[in-house]
């Protein structure tokens, strides 16, 4: 099992123990690129249904430390608040997509929303990896 995979399994292992769990393997990883400018915004997808739980991770650029940067675990959606240096971050209520505005040179990196779907023929896991460009303006 992969870091990543256990990244959210690992958060989910609790809640998750009185359901009909998935598989691993199938997981389906939805990969993507997305360039923006210093300043301005950007939206990162996850999904086009707000997910039944996720996290937004985190990975600086030269490391492999994904770090959680958002997640509705618990409490409803929630930002991190050390994260700062990326730019102002939120979260669109309807698909749990990732906005960042006021974008730093330091957002740069691999941004992965790890989303469960809770739907009629049971849980489906999906990563979606989002490698986002920050160019100077
Ligand atoms: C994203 O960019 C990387 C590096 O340039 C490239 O290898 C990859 O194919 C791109 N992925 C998509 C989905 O465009
Ligand atoms: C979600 O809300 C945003 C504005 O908050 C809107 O631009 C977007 O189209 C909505 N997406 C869906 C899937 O309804």
């Amino acid at each position: 099992m992969t870091p990543s995979i256990c990244f959210l399994l690992c958060w989910l292992a609790l809640p998750l123990q009185g359901l009909e769990i998935f598989n691993p393997e199938e997981v389906e990883y939805i990969r993507s690129n997305a360039t923006a400018t210093v300043g301005g915004s950007v939206t990162l997808g996850c999904g086009t249904v707000a997910p039944t739980i996720y996290i937004w991770g985190f990975t600086k650029p030269g490391t492999d430390n994904n770090v959680a940067v958002a997640h509705n675990y618990g409490l409803g959606p929630k930002v991190q608040a050390q994260f700062g240096s990326l730019g102002r971050i939120q979260l669109q209520e309807n698909s749990s997509a990732l906005v960042i505005e006021e974008l730093q040179k330091d957002a740069a990196g691999m941004y992965t929303c790890q989303a469960l779907f809770d739907t009629d023929e049971g849980a489906r896991i999906t990563f979606y990896f989002t490698r986002l460009e920050v160019e100077d303006n």
